[in-house]
């Protein structure tokens, strides 16, 4: 490639994305998306700092890449604020997300996997998106959110609704912001209902008792309750799927992790670094910055191209290999810094647990390459659908 010709809004870009990042990476690291009128950073070294020096590249009025976003979106989200309401907000979430204290949720990730795909073992057919991967996150995070059973598809649907873009849809549709309303809608009246307490030891218990105490606003407990019905299930719905295709894809690391299954949690890290499923996060200029020599102005719009990072080749060495046993925990996957991911944890804890039972039960899946069909985003990139056939699996 001779030069960048990079659109992340188009939908034959999601398709594979990664010569584009390096074309960019080598010729124009500092990239200006004129459609889009953002700045694309696809460099390790500058995507790290841009998420170390958050005074310069803030979160303020960065909810997402879409220009229009700040306008139609209006619930506040901790991710799009900066110290001290970022500071605040998350230490009253944070506590509940460490790996300790989510260890008491592996059994029942690990429980509604099995019944997800017991009914398709005897069939030898199961779409890893479609019957599994689309449910497991949701239905976590609802145990978290206190969300029951019975609406969990009506939050997902609505999540979905949210992040779908049509082909080279810059702005936000008519479709993504009812989505948004409906989120916003359902957790008003959540939140309603649950107001008499009794409160549980889960993020809709602290938050609700943070409202309480002073510490949180109505607002902002709204606000974070859709930004966890996204977060926490579209972005690792996209990373089941996306590890399922790679081991496909790569038999030889297939057969080294069904040999071996402790490689498992490598081949979580890698699956992360080399097709983790957020792409592009956003920031906004505080100060005036140049970097390598292009002049960014406060105000401006940036996009920070974490998945590009991951395969820098001045980071990583290979970096375009898929290599399980590489286990290198410097990805961006998650981000970095004071905003890296709050659900980190948790996304590696259901993609271990997920491939532990699809390696035990399945492990010479094949994928239907003609029924591959994929979400379109220009920052959460991954299938709907991914059917495979095996063996028959008797109960
Ligand atoms: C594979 C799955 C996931 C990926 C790839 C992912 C990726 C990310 C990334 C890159 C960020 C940083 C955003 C930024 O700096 O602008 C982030 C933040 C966040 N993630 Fe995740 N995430 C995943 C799963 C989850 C889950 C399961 C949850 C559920 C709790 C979650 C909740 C959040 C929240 C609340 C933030 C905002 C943190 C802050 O601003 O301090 N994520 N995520």
């Amino acid at each position: 490639m001779s030069q960048v010709i990079l659109d992340p809004y188009d939908h034959e870009f999601h398709w594979d994305p990664y010569p584009y990042y390096r074309a960019a990476r080598e010729l124009d690291p500092v990239y200006y998306y004129e459609p889009g009128g953002f700045w694309l950073l696809t460099k390790w070294d500058d995507v790290n700092r841009a998420f170390r020096d958050h005074k310069t590249f803030i979160n303020t009025g960065a909810l997402a890449l879409e220009k229009d976003a700040n306008e139609k979106l209006p619930y506040p989200l901790f991710l799009a604020s900066d110290p001290p309401e970022h500071t605040r907000q998350r230490g009253i979430l944070a506590p509940l997300m460490m790996p300790a204290a989510l260890s008491r949720l592996e059994a029942y990730a690990r429980e509604r996997t099995l019944e997800l795909m017991r009914p398709h073992l005897p069939t030898g057919r199961l779409d890893i998106v479609a019957d599994l991967a689309c449910y497991l996150p949701m239905d976590v995070i609802s145990r978290l959110i206190n969300v029951p059973i019975a609406d969990r598809d009506t939050v997902r649907g609505f999540a979905d609704d949210l992040i779908a873009r049509a082909d080279k849809q810059t702005d936000l549709s008519e479709r993504n912001v009812a989505g948004y309303m409906g989120l916003a809608r359902y957790f008003e009246e959540h939140t309603a209902r649950h107001a008499a307490g009794p409160r549980g030891d889960d993020l809709l218990g602290a938050m609700l008792r943070a409202q309480e105490q002073g510490r949180m606003t109505h607002l902002e407990v709204v606000g974070n309750l859709i930004l966890l019905a996204i977060a926490g299930n579209e972005t690792t719905t996209k990373l089941i799927g996306n590890m399922a295709y790679r081991l496909w894809e790569h038999p030889d690391q297939r057969r080294l992790l069904a040999d071996d299954p402790t490689l498992l949690p490598k081949a979580v890290e890698e699956i992360l670094r080399f097709d983790g499923s957020s792409h592009i996060l956003v920031r906004r200029v505080g100060v005036d910055v140049t970097v390598r020599g292009k002049n960014l102005k406060k105000g401006d719009r940036v996009g920070l191209c974490v998945i590009s990072a991951n395969r820098d080749a001045d980071k990583f060495p290979d970096p375009e290999s898929f290599d399980i046993k590489r286990g290198s925990r410097d990805h961006m996957a998650f981000g970095y810094g004071i905003h890296a991911c709050l659900g980190a944890a948790l996304a590696r804890l259901e993609t271990r647990v997920a491939f532990e039972e699809i390696m035990r039960l399945i492990p010479d899946y094949q994928i239907e390459e003609s029924g591959l069909k994929r979400a379109h985003n220009p920052n959460v990139r991954g299938f709907t659908h991914i059917p495979t056939t095996f063996a028959p699996v008797r109960p």
